[in-house]
């Protein structure tokens, strides 16, 4: 199963200073050191996080799958056929949402769904919907033409209790609907160190998309070794210890 690392709140942080640190393609360097198979990144409207610039070095320098996460606005059709990324990831954005919220409404718009894939398969790039763990949103996905669907995890991660069952069992559900019906599947959002394998288990998925889970474990294993070598170069310059 592949494992695609969204590097966003690596651009979040940079963004805190609106710097140069920490360099989102660094970071993607380094998660394919770390065995990730493929890269992702969502480019928000707002630009909140990841900027024009990480998307275009991202395309030159990442050798491995490079999905870009967007909504289906004219503005971003047009930044992914000039970019040509491996693959589209179609996806609901609100400006206020800390996060993406839910899966697309592709009932609700089927036909502004429909001409975003045709636009984007145009220039030769598959796309992925974004979806919740529905039966019926797995079918207007492949009658609207897409190749592939993200099933929505989030609703599982969030759950306690018994409810945490029902929500393994609608996304074990929608991967095996998905598979008969020929889309390629995918699942993410919300996964973390404790939840992922009983996703990780569930057969038919083709990859999972993760990011804030390893962007929050990277700074935390990190924090030692950067204290240290701050800590050294003091030394060295002649503060004492
Ligand atoms: N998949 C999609 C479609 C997303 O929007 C996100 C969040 O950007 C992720 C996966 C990754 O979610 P998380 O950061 O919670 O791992």
């Amino acid at each position: 199963m592949l494992l695609g690392v969204n590097i966003d709140h690596v651009a979040t942080i940079r963004q805190a200073r609106k710097g140069i640190e920490p360099d989102p393609v660094m970071a993607a360097t380094l998660a394919i050191l770390g065995g990730a198979d493929g890269i992702t990144v969502h480019l928000r409207e707002d630009r909140r996080h990841i900027q024009d610039r990480d998307l275009n070095m991202l395309k030159d320098f990442v050798p491995v799958e490079l999905n870009l996460e967007m909504a289906a606005t004219k503005e971003m059709i047009g930044i992914a056929i000039k970019t040509r990324p491996d693959f589209v990831t179609l996806v609901p954005e609100k400006r206020q949402e800390l996060t993406t919220e839910g899966g697309l409404d592709v009932g609700a718009q089927k036909t502004h769904i429909r001409e975003a894939i045709k636009k984007i398969h145009a220039a030769g790039i598959p796309v992925s919907l974004f979806i919740n763990p529905e039966p019926d949103g797995i079918h207007i996905a492949k009658q609207i033409g897409a190749d592939m669907v993200e099933i929505h995890t989030g609703m599982y991660a969030n759950a306690r209790g018994t409810k945490k069952e029902k929500e393994l069992t609608r996304v074990a559900n929608s991967v095996r609907d998905a598979v008969d019906i020929g889309l390629l599947v995918n699942a993410g959002h919300g996964l973390n160190y404790d939840n992922v394998s009983r996703i990780a288990s569930i057969e038919g998925l083709r990859g999972l998309y993760i990011g804030h889970s390893i962007v929050s474990r990277a700074v935390l294993i990190g924090m030692e070794r950067a204290v240290r070598e701050m800590k050294e170069l003091i030394i060295k310059a002649g503060g004492k210890s």
